[in-house]
């Protein structure tokens, strides 16, 4: 196809122009339809190759199909009804470079669309932002629509950069005027087409808007929140649902807490590039065999992000330049957390932390879900069975280093007297019901308030507030700070924040008692409320309202309101900037806020954890592909409910997932109510044995995930992450879902099945060691499998040839809290040589790194010399000290000198090969330790 381009050099015109067409577009529109009459016969004698195909869903039958304009064929594979080729999408009327892009007016080919009227013209419009970030926007030409507000935060897009048009990693062709619009977003290296919407199906409509490409190769990642069976997607026709809602994490298509409509793709050249699509609405992203992708949302407009970048560290890390970088949890968090709903009293609080530490398992947070509230009510406490909460959390906090974590769920129980809600009416801090909605839909008692209602944990209505609007902020900030002088929490949870409804349009809420009445939301019919496309349908929302709040809903930000039906999925998102403002306002310190429901740059005020899971072997499996993929969304702090949340566990199971859940960067064992305890020591001998060896594991560990974690915060990358991040031409890495890294050193095989005598591992092509400390042997292995049979105490982990870990001698009590951190540094060279680094800082300062109130260090071997150097942040010192460090592949050692001094307590073992060293020294005055044989030679192993 012959097509126009656009370079992208430098031209007069500096304005974005916007072109209104007015009654030349109306006339241009009449000449397109005159030639659509001419065109389409033409275009119908053309069979299109089934895997090209873009469905026209939501359509019952063929007649259903045909009558909305859709072509039907009955097809083993892919979609029954589809659009025909170019049968609606647009036409350029006008394009306009510029020097940061350029903008075009384009028309639609038809009037109206399976699902409404075409808009009929739209602004295509293109920025260069980045040398290699990339906005497309097709928009409305004439009229306003909802655009995601999310947007305003991004670090990105407030500061407008220069973009030097020779080194865009990336160029745009748009076709020619005599053909059906489409793009091509192309690797200028190689010219890979990232993006080729030449496979049609463009479609914008006010509630149904849809765009098609095809893609450079079938590795493709992310999209969530789901629970995908493989971390690479499978793409026959697989059609994954967006709408943030409460449900059971399952396997299938089904929409869950949170909403992130991003992808990476792995190009055949090993090459990496990432996709967003920053739209709100109800959403569904299809996955086809062509390869293809065909995004489809009912609101607001098409936006597209292109991130392309070298590889898929690098992408992950060009995304969250743009939504924002990870948060910086405090130290305290990188630590074990015992959880459950359903303590029911504080006696039984403390003797699940009492058994804790007499089983000497490292415990560094408890949590308190919504049992320990009075009438599930937010900012109380049950002072019957939970009376003196304050004295023991202040006491464990003192004596044990405990962390304490309690839950506030959004919902604010609307009764007189109950002062959450009293304040929040004073202060019209509620989403507000629609004026269209009748007053019957309402309890009488109710009816004056003119705010939406719903019903969840509380025993009478609730009330929901609005984040977006300033009051509401700042009446939630009062109340978490007001609150914390009763219950002094450390770090908040925030659940139910989809945000979750029961039984909206049913009868009964499942947790009305029987003898009740309990009143439900029943949502009126409207077009918000019953769109003509529902992506939800399939995953058991027959209303796109199910278990959430009426779409009509009103959300006032500033002087006007947002619809639920564009804002719903923010929700969460929402609430939790200003949550973890208000934790670290009460508390004067760094604190930890994780969300259930997420968005794009959630990440940088919260972790997550995976919901609400089940305690089965299936659920361990897909924890760690959801991991993974959060941390690809750039939400690093993320963990699943450690031993199952619903359902019994097992010893066996739950042994399995504390191993597995010890490289978790949020390691939480969590319980549902009714449930059996699972705290290790309620499962008996094996599984605390297997517990404490776990988490004093990841204790010794810590310093590294910490530095991870600093990484993370500064550049935007992933902490833990696929194998395929950190050996991308390795094929066999692709679909690894089932092993992961921490950061670019650690590999960690968890054992995932019952009755495992042996495991199946990959070690892709380098030098490994089976890591257990100074017993750490290397592996044959290299870019192969093997069958590990050491897997019953532990999980196997490994460690890279070439790397330095600085681990930390696990203290019960002071491990948690306690600076300055006791170290041992394990050295393992490659070819003579091996790096690594070091993030200090006060364990939980605010704005640390920020305010250059940490150190940074950086070790490096060559040449039996060790150094230890200072390359970063401010000249205090926090005076973490080193107590020893163990080299490998040393041959031979006679003197050892730290700096200029010779020291006599080291020793090598001539059948390991590891030279240890106790050197005793703060970090900051080591310096260099050097070592040499009798001859003053240099001997070490390849
Ligand atoms: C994009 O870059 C490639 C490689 O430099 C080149 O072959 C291609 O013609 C360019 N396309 C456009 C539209 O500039
Ligand atoms: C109720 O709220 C709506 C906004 O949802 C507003 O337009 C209306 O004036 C309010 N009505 C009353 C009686 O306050
Ligand atoms: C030397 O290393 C071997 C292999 O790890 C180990 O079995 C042995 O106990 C070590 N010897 C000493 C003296 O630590
Ligand atoms: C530091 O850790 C080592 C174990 O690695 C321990 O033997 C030593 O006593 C610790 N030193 C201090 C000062 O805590
Ligand atoms: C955090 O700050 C508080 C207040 O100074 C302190 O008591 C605590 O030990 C610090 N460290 C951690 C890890 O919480």
């Amino acid at each position: 196809m012959a097509r126009v381009r656009f370079p992208g050099q430098k031209d007069g015109t500096s304005k974005v122009k916007r072109i209104i067409l007015g009654s030349v577009g109306v006339v241009s529109l009449i000449f397109v339809i005159i030639m659509l009459v001419v065109f389409v016969p033409k275009q119908k004698a053309k069979v299109l190759d089934t895997k090209d195909r873009i469905a026209c869903p939501g359509f019952r039958d063929k007649s259903d199909c045909t009558s909305h304009g859709c072509e039907y064929a009955n097809v083993k594979s892919g979609p029954s009804c589809y659009m025909k080729k170019n049968s609606f999408g647009y036409k350029v009327e006008d394009i306009i470079k510029q020097a940061d892009g350029m903008v075009a007016t384009l028309s639609s080919l038809s009037k109206t669309t399976p699902y409404g009227p075409s808009i009929p013209l739209v602004t295509f419009e293109v920025t260069y932002l980045t040398e290699e970030i990339l906005r497309i926007k097709l928009y409305d030409a004439k009229n306003k629509r909802y655009e995601v507000p999310v947007q305003d935060t991004f670090p990105l897009l407030q500061e407008k950069k220069k973009v030097d048009v020779k080194k865009m990693a990336y160029n745009i062709s748009v076709s020619e005027k005599s053909d059906v619009f489409s793009f091509q977003v192309r690797r200028t290296e190689d010219n890979t087409a990232i993006w080729d919407s030449r496979i049609g199906g463009l479609v914008l409509s006010d509630k149904f808007l849809q765009i098609s490409s095809y893609l450079p190769s079938k590795n493709v990642y992310g999209l969530g929140e789901h629970v995908h069976p493989s971390i690479r997607h499978d793409l026959e026709y697989k059609t994954w649902p967006m709408f943030a809602r409460d449900r059971t994490p399952e396997a299938g298509f089904i929409n869950l807490y949170g909403v992130h409509p991003f992808y990476t793709c792995l190009e055949n050249s090993s090459k990496s590039h990432g996709v967003l699509l920053l739209n709100s609405n109800a959403m569904d992203v299809a996955l086809l065999p062509a390869p293809a992708i065909t995004f489809r949302s009912i609101g607001g407009i098409i936006d597209i992000f292109f991130f392309v970048g070298r590889d898929p560290e690098h992408t992950v890390k060009l995304y969250t330049s743009l939504v924002g970088k990870p948060v910086l949890p405090p130290f305290w968090a990188l630590g074990f957390q015992l959880s459950r709903y359903g303590y029911n009293s504080l006696d039984n609080v403390k003797a699940v932390v009492e058994r804790t530490r007499k089983a000497e398992i490292p415990q560094s947070v408890q949590f308190l879900d919504i049992d320990h509230m009075e009438n599930n009510r937010d900012f109380t406490y049950d002072k019957e069975k939970f009376a003196n909460l304050k004295n023991y959390m202040t006491k464990t906090q003192k004596e044990y280093g405990l962390k304490w974590i309690i839950i506030l769920d959004p919902a604010i129980e609307a009764v007189k007297g109950y002062e959450a809600f009293e304040s929040g009416m004073k202060q019209n801090v509620f989403i507000k019901r629609s004026p269209i909605w009748n007053d019957e839909m309402f309890p009488p008692q109710l009816v004056n308030y003119n705010i939406t209602f719903g019903r969840v944990w509380p025993s009478s209505e609730v009330a929901f507030p609005n984040f977006f609007d300033q009051n509401a902020r700042k009446w939630w900030n009062d109340s978490i700070v007001n609150h914390h002088q009763e219950v002094p929490f450390d770090g908040l949870w925030i659940d139910m924040n989809e945000p979750a409804n029961f039984a909206t349009n049913e009868d009964r809420p499942f947790n009305c008692p029987e003898d009740e009445y309990c009143w439900t939301l029943k949502c009126p019919t409207s077009p918000y409320e019953d769109p003509p496309y529902n992506p939800l349908k399939d995953s058991g929302s027959d209303r796109i309202s199910h278990m959430t709040l009426c779409m009509e809903s009103l959300h006032q930000h500033g002087d006007h309101y947002y619809r639920h039906y564009d804002v719903h999925s923010l929700y969460g998102w929402s609430q939790t900037q200003i949550t973890l403002q208000a934790a670290e306002k009460a508390i004067g310190y760094r604190s930890l806020v994780i969300s259930r429901s997420t968005y794009p740059s959630s990440g940088r005020y919260a972790g997550h954890w995976l919901g609400d899971n089940k305690s089965t072997w299936d659920d361990l499996r897909y924890s760690v592909i959801g991991m993974l993929e959060f941390n690809i969304f750039g939400i690093p702090y993320i963990g699943a409910d450690v031993c199952g949340f619903a359902k019994a566990t097992t010893p066996e199971l739950c042994k399995r997932w504390m191993q597995l859940g010890a490289f978790y960067p949020f390691f939480r064992n969590h319980n549902v109510l009714d449930q059996k305890d699972q705290d290790p020591v309620a499962l008996g001998a094996d599984v605390v044995a297997a517990s404490k060896r776990a988490v004093e594991r990841r204790y010794a560990l810590n310093p590294y995930l910490y530095t991870l974690f600093y990484r993370s915060h500064l550049e935007g990358s992933t902490v833990v992450r696929p194998l395929f991040h950190e050996f991308p031409s390795d094929e066999n890495t692709w679909n690894i879902g089932d092993q992961f890294m921490w950061g670019k050193c650690l590999l960690i095989s968890p054992v995932l099945t019952p009755g495992a005598n042996s495991l199946k591992i990959y070690l892709p092509d380098a030098e490994w060691w089976h890591f257990k400390g100074t017993e750490s042997h290397r592996e044959e292995v290299k870019g192969n499998y093997f069958d590990e049979n050491d897997i019953h105490e532990e999980i196997p982990l490994h460690v890279k040839s070439g790397c330095i870990i600085p681990t930390e001698y696990y203290q019960l009590n002071k491990s948690n809290v306690e600076m300055p951190k006791n170290l041992t540094l394990y050295v393992f060279p490659i070819n003579d040589e091996s790096s690594g680094e070091l993030y200090v800082d006060s364990l939980n300062s605010t704005g640390a790194i920020e305010n250059n109130i940490f150190e940074n260090y950086h070790f490096s071997y060559k040449n039996c010399s060790l150094s230890v150097k200072k390359t970063g942040g401010e000249s205090r010192s926090f005076d973490w000290f080193v107590h020893q460090v163990h080299v490998f592949k040393v041959k031979a050692a006679k003197a050892v000198k730290i700096g200029s001094q010779s020291i006599s307590n080291f020793s090598v073992n001539t059948t390991s090969n590891v030279l240890t060293v106790t050197v005793k020294q703060k970090l900051a005055n080591i310096g260099q330790i050097t070592w040499e044989d009798e001859n003053k030679k240099c001997q070490m192993l390849p």
